[in-house]
C-alpha cells in the first residue's frame, strides 16, 4: 500500500511570525487522516517549525539542499545540516529552481544521491512546460527527466523517494491539470519506473501532483488510482485550505 501524502511548499514566504500564527492555526485544526502531512517552510523557519511541531504527526521538510557535503559554496545548505536540525525530507527539482537557478538533470541528480547517501528521503519534482504539452512532448520530456535524474540510482534508493509531478503550466495559475490528465502522466510514470526498475518498485512509490490543488479539486485528483496525494502552493498558507486538502483523503 503506497503512502498517501499532502505536502505543503511554502516556497519563499511567511517570516517567523507568519510561521508560527500558520502553524498554530493547522495544529488547532489537525483532522485525524490516512495521509502523511509535510510542510516545507524556508530554512530560516526550518528549526522554529520543528519546535512547533515536535511529537505531532506533521513533518518538517526542506525545499532545496545542495550536492557538496561542504565547501565554498555561498548560501547554500548540505544535506548533513539539514539532517543535523532533524530535517529528513527534500523537495529538490522544482521547476522554479530549474528555472530561475539553472538546476539542470545533471545536477539534480547528484543532489538526489547525495540526499539518498544521507539517508533522506527525497521529493523529487519534474513536469512539462506548457509548449511541451501543446506539441505533445509531455511525455517525452517527462521521461527524460526521470531518466537522467533518477534512473541511474540503485533499487534500494527508491525507497527514499516520492515523486511530484507538477506540470510547469498548472503551478500558480490557477490552470490545473484534469484528473484525467494527472492520471495518464502518473501512470505513464509508474510504467516508467517499472520498466526502469520493476513492477514492485514502481507500485510501491508515491507519485504526487502538483500545480493550482485546491479545497474544491483535491478529492476527484486524489481519487485517481495513481495518484497518491499532492504537492500545495498558494493554499498551503493558508491552513483551512491546506487542511480542507488533507481531508480530501479523509
Ligand atoms: O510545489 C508545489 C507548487 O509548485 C504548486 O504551486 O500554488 O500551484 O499549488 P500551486
Amino acid at each position: 500500500m503506497r503512502t498517501k501524502i499532502v505536502a505543503g511548499n511554502w516556497k519563499m514566504n511567511l517570516n517567523a511570525g507568519q510561521t508560527q500564527t500558520l502553524l498554530q492555526e493547522l495544529i488547532s485544526q489537525l483532522p485525524q487522516t490516512s495521509a502523511a502531512v509535510m510542510v516545507a517552510p524556508p530554512f530560516v523557519n526550518l528549526p522554529q517549525a520543528l519546535s512547533q511541531l515536535q511529537g505531532l504527526p506533521v513533518e518538517v521538510v526542506a525545499q532545496n539542499m545542495h550536492y557538496a557535503d561542504s565547501g565554498a559554496f555561498t548560501g547554500e545548505i548540505s544535506a548533513d545540516m539539514l539532517v543535523s536540525i532533524g530535517v529528513k525530507t527534500v523537495i529538490l527539482g522544482h521547476s522554479e529552481r530549474r528555472a530561475y537557478f539553472g538546476e539542470d538533470d545533471g545536477m539534480l541528480a547528484k543532489k538526489v544521491a547525495k540526499a539518498v547517501e544521507k539517508g533522506m528521503k527525497v521529493i523529487f519534482c519534474f513536469g512539462e512546460e506548457l509548449p511541451d504539452r501543446y506539441e505533445g512532448r509531455h511525455f517525452e520530456v517527462v521521461q527524460r527527466q526521470l531518466r537522467n535524474a533518477l534512473f541511474a540510482l540503485p533499487e534500494g534508493a527508491w525507497r527514499q523517494l516520492i515523486l511530484a509531478y507538477e506540470p510547469v503550466w498548472a503551478i500558480g495559475t490557477g490552470e490545473t491539470a484534469s484528473p484525467e490528465q494527472a492520471q495518464e502522466m502518473h501512470a505513464f510514470i509508474r510504467e516508467q519506473v517499472a520498466g526502469a526498475y520493476s513492477r514492485p518498485v514502481a507500485d510501491a512509490v508515491s507519485i504526487l501532483y502538483g500545480g493550482s490543488v485546491k479545497p474544491g479539486n483535491a478529492a476527484e485528483i486524489f481519487s485517481k488510482p495513481d495518484v497518491d496525494g499532492g504537492l500545495i502552493g498558494g493554499a498551503s498558507l493558508v491552513a483551512t485550505d491546506f487542511l480542507a486538502i488533507v481531508n480530501a483523503f479523509r
